[in-house]
């Protein structure tokens, strides 16, 4: 896969949502012959802010096979016909030569070591990743089950269950996808202090205490990444990031819960509560115990994140307001909102109608969106799949990638 380096700035299509209007273009040439590889290469532009032109090289549906894998992800892609603009969206697809050209030869390198704590949804697709990928060789996997059968077996030898031991192989990086809080954020803590680099997509063990986090991190010179915290693919944090290097944030608002979002599209197309919650249990959007999704604990975990990273405000999670969605629900276009004011650091998780803001309201299944504005009225949006194995993983992907390349 070749990345031919192009560095316009190309005006922005007209968006009332979103009036930003340089984003820099990357123009990748990517061979098909693996798509979710090549949906990677572009996925990984898009959270770095890059309009992106991808030539999809291969069979005559290559451009179509790039758009399913780059839709798995989150990542809206338009295949302009001939003759018309190609950068009328964020991401356009065209087709190329059936050859890519050859990759430039990179010089071998160690492979990372990687320790990896959980194997659910997101463990579990991360682990499949990992065991293909020569970048990386995997030193162990912390689970509560070794015997448990999962769709990607674990490697003979490296099942653990016990935390000390996972972080006694030594890895160089800690890939952190455990669902509990204080467990995650003890092994977190633990694997900063002895200068391993984490990768963590567990908001409950960041969003309580990102600022000691980084603290530690910078103390030992390890990285601390956690993109796949909020927003499970869609680039939030990254869009925050931005913002922030663009002047003062004033306002965040954002749907940070892709099982709320997707009980919420379900119940208003009559759908009883427990058979929404049910299929987003099925999708592996909901929580192991979706009361953290549902009483809006976990969009109040992620908003803490946002805040910190957009206005340096430290939010304890219990702090934020929150409304909690149950078979009661409003009616109409409603989403779980979450909102910070940074002047006075109110916070809040609310279920709110958004009948006229089309970033909110248009939002199926299980999307999030984030809309910041900053003092001088500019306003940054992103959108994407905000929960679920692809997404989430691919995420998490995107963060290693980024270690490894480094
Ligand atoms: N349970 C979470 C959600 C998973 O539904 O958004 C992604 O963080």
């Amino acid at each position: 896969m070749t990345a031919l380096s192009l560095s316009l700035a190309i005006p922005a299509a007209d968006d009332a949502s979103s009036p930003v209007t340089d984003e820099p273009v990357a123009l990748l040439q990517l061979d098909l012959s693996d798509p979710p590889e090549a949906a990677s290469a572009v996925y990984r532009e898009v959270r770095r802010g890059r309009r992106v032109v991808a030539v999809a090289c291969g069979r005559a549906d290559a451009p179509a096979r790039l758009a399913q894998a780059l839709d798995a992800i989150g990542v809206v892609a338009a295949l302009p016909v001939p003759g018309a603009g190609l950068l009328s969206g964020g991401v356009s697809v065209v087709a190329g030569p059936e050859t890519a050209p050859p990759r430039p030869a990179s010089p071998p390198a160690r492979p990372l070591r990687v320790a990896l704590a959980g194997c659910g949804v997101v463990g579990g697709g991360v682990l499949a990743r990992l065991l293909a990928d020569a970048r990386f060789e995997l030193i162990g996997v912390l689970v509560r089950d070794p015997a448990k059968p999962r769709d990607t077996a674990i490697p003979s030898g490296l099942a653990l269950s016990d935390p000390a031991a996972l972080l006694a192989r030594e890895p160089d990086v800690l890939v952190e996808a455990i669902s509990d809080a204080s467990t995650g954020r003890a092994l977190i803590r633990a694997a900063l202090a002895r200068g391993v680099h984490v990768v963590s997509a567990n908001k409950q063990a960041v969003g309580g205490d990102l600022p000691a986090l980084s603290a530690l991190a910078e103390a030992s010179g390890a990285r601390l990444l956690y993109s796949a915290s909020v927003g499970g693919g869609a680039p939030l944090i990254e869009t925050v990031r931005r913002a922030r290097a663009h002047g003062e944030v004033v306002r965040i608002e954002a749907v940070l819960n892709g099982t709320c979002n997707f009980i919420l599209n379900r119940l208003s197309q009559g759908v009883a509560f427990d058979q929404a919650l049910d299929g987003a249990r099925v999708a592996g959007f909901a929580e192991e115990d979706p009361s953290a999704d549902l009483t809006g604990l976990d969009a109040a975990a992620k908003l803490s994140i946002l805040a910190h990273e957009g206005a340096g405000l430290i939010l304890p999670v219990e702090g934020i307001g929150r409304d909690t969605l149950d078979a009661q629900a409003p009616s109409g276009r409603v989403r779980q909102l979450a909102r910070l004011e940074a002047a006075s650091g109110i916070a809040s998780v609310r279920l709110a109608a958004v009948d006229g803001d089309r970033l909110f309201a248009d939002l199926d299944d299980e999307w999030n969106a984030l809309r910041v504005t900053t003092a001088d009225g500019r306003v940054f949006t992103a959108r994407g799949r905000g929960a679920g194995r692809i997404p989430t993983t691919e995420s998490v992907w995107a963060d290693l990638s980024d270690l490894a390349a480094n």
